[in-house]
């Protein structure tokens, strides 16, 4: 194998915070190679340095056996690497074409041949089968068409490496198919990918080789193959044997019997979601699954009044709530987690401390006075409880990794102790180890009381998590699935597959043809 990306005693620090200690590996030409770690490994560090958006602190990289000296984005850009950041880099003013050829629109100002890049842009867009105008403004499209342009700017300008920093959090199945698709061409065109996701399914599918870091250190790298299974990846990962599976379905008493806390009747909207009533008990765990267009994030959004519904009442412990809208539900101690990093809710340059202590300042304060050690112990429980990877309780969230500022937002949403919560894809961007503890800890609240909504597109997560299951599609409820041995994955599938039948979508690869 040609060595064409050598990483050499690689360290990065920041103050402290030790990102990266001598890290050793290489990248051969023409691969995809998987980087694989826990939350706050180095992953997005080490590829932030071959991007040159980082410098680093010692060691060095070769590429094609030449030593890089300068580590500058124009550089890295130059040489033919392009990077997909973790989290969405975008010009949302701009439209797709000028998101996918930014630097048209820059360097040949007053000369820019509209036609040409519109053109490129739209034959790009439809490799994605994506129905979209190249003139369209980006702040018109879903989280995933964004996502995508973003991988089609990275595509259009990666003439040697392309690096894809957890590509596929925001697509759906089926644009996940096409972007696997999209890779393996650019394989065939011989041009090295650089893959970080915490879907090791996806890793197994997708990779030649894996390389494990574990807290800035380099564990190994690893040949995929039929012998590479992935409880071995995920042991290597968390440094410790995994027993058993990472999901098991609940067994524990039903929801008989337990009060409904929460019911939403007969919402409705005109060309959207279609009748849609349930409801919740007590300390159980409801799940909404659906395929992509099938509205499950319209319900979401609907019933916790961020979209209006045309018709549709909503009742909380059986009064009617009048106005359904953020406000008037967390002060009725409802919350609701999003599914969109970019606006997650964190107060990205204020420390920690104050992102977990904001929404409790009363109980935290001695009359007027900020009392900073109840603050101080408060964020140390929660950061404690769930393991997220900070320096300190003063450290700002913009310098946390992707995965541990979603355990943040988890963590902040908690602390508030709700008494119902509403979670949008819950363990998004989070490592695989990490899921199961915020999986544990969810199934400890609801003891205590609290009740839980999930939109998950991940069945494993919902069949491990739920009392029940709304399968969704086409706008509507099409069935529901309920603890016990008949929650499987395939009973799931058959519903949100509604009158195609269990035969149409579900083909011979398992995969969801025919459903858009
Ligand atoms: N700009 C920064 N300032 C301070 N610390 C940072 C900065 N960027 C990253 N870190 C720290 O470096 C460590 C590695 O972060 P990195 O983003 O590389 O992790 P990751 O493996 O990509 O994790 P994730 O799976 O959560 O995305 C973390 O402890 C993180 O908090
Ligand atoms: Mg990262």
């Amino acid at each position: 194998m040609e060595e064409f990306l050598e990483i050499r005693d690689l360290s990065k620090n920041y103050g402290i915070v030790r990102a990266l200690k001598g890290v050793n590996f290489t990248i051969a030409k023409g691969e995809v190679h998987a980087l694989l770690g826990e939350n706050g490994a180095g992953k997005s560090t080490l590829i932030k340095i071959i991007s040159g958006e980082e410098f680093p602190s010692g060691g060095s990289i070769r590429i094609n056996g030449t030593a890089v000296r300068e580590f500058n984005p124009a550089h890295a850009m130059a040489a033919g690497i392009a990077m997909v950041h973790q989290e969405l880099a975008i010009f949302e003013n701009m439209t797709v074409s000028d998101n996918i050829f930014p630097n048209s629109t820059f360097l040949n100002a007053g000369f820019i041949n509209r036609r040409k890049t519109d053109k490129e842009a739209k034959r790009l867009v439809d490799l994605f089968g994506m129905n979209i105008s190249p003139r369209q403004k980006m702040d018109s499209l879903t989280m995933g068409q964004q996502q995508i342009v973003e991988i089609l700017r990275c595509v259009s300008a990666g003439k040697e490496i392309i690096l894809l920093d957890e590509p596929t959090s925001g697509l759906n199945q089926e644009e996940v198919k096409k972007l696997i698709a999209i890779i393996r061409q650019l394989k065939d065109r011989g041009i090295t990918v650089v893959y970080i996701s915490h879907r090791i399914d996806e890793i197994k599918e997708i990779s030649d080789r894996v390389t494990v870091l574990r807290d800035g250190t380099y564990v190994g790298t690893y040949d995929n193959n039929e012998a590479l299974s992935q409880m071995d990846l995920i042991g290597r990962m968390v440094g410790r044997e995994l027993s058993g599976t990472l999901y098991s379905a609940r067994t524990d008493d039903g929801i008989a019997g337990k009060e409904v806390v929460l019911e939403a009747r007969n919402f409705s909207k005109k060309n959207s979601v279609q009748d849609i009533s349930f409801s919740l008990h007590k300390g159980e765990v409801l799940g909404f699954f659906g395929l992509e267009g099938s509205g499950t994030n319209t319900v979401s959004r609907m019933i916790y009044g961020l979209e209006a519904a045309d018709s549709g009442q909503l009742f909380l412990k059986g009064k009617p709530v009048q106005k359904p809208g953020p406000d008037a539900l967390v002060s009725r101690g409802i919350m609701y987690l999003n599914n969109n990093r970019k606006n997650a809710g964190l107060l990205l340059k204020s420390p920690a401390v104050d992102n977990l202590s904001i929404p409790r300042l009363q109980e935290l304060s001695d009359g007027p006075f900020i009392n900073r050690v109840k603050m101080t112990s408060h964020a140390e429980k929660y950061i404690g409880e769930f393991n997220i990877v900070i320096p300190s309780v003063y450290q700002q969230p913009r310098y946390l990794s992707g995965g541990n500022q979603q355990k943040l937002m988890f963590s902040i949403c908690m602390s508030n102790n709700p008494e119902i919560v509403i979670i949008n894809e819950p363990t998004r961007g989070i490592d695989v180890g990490a899921k199961g503890e915020i999986h544990k800890f969810i199934l400890s609240l609801i003891k205590t009381g609290l009740s839980v909504i999930v939109f998950s597109s991940e069945m494993p997560e919902l069949i491990s998590l739920c009392d029940r299951v709304i399968v969704m599609s086409k706008n509507r409820i099409s069935g529901e699935v309920s603890k016990g041995s008949g929650m499987t994955q395939e009973a799931i599938m058959a519903n949100a597959a509604g009158s195609f039948g269990a035969a149409g979508p579900l083909g011979a690869d398992g995969s969801s043809g025919g459903i858009k």
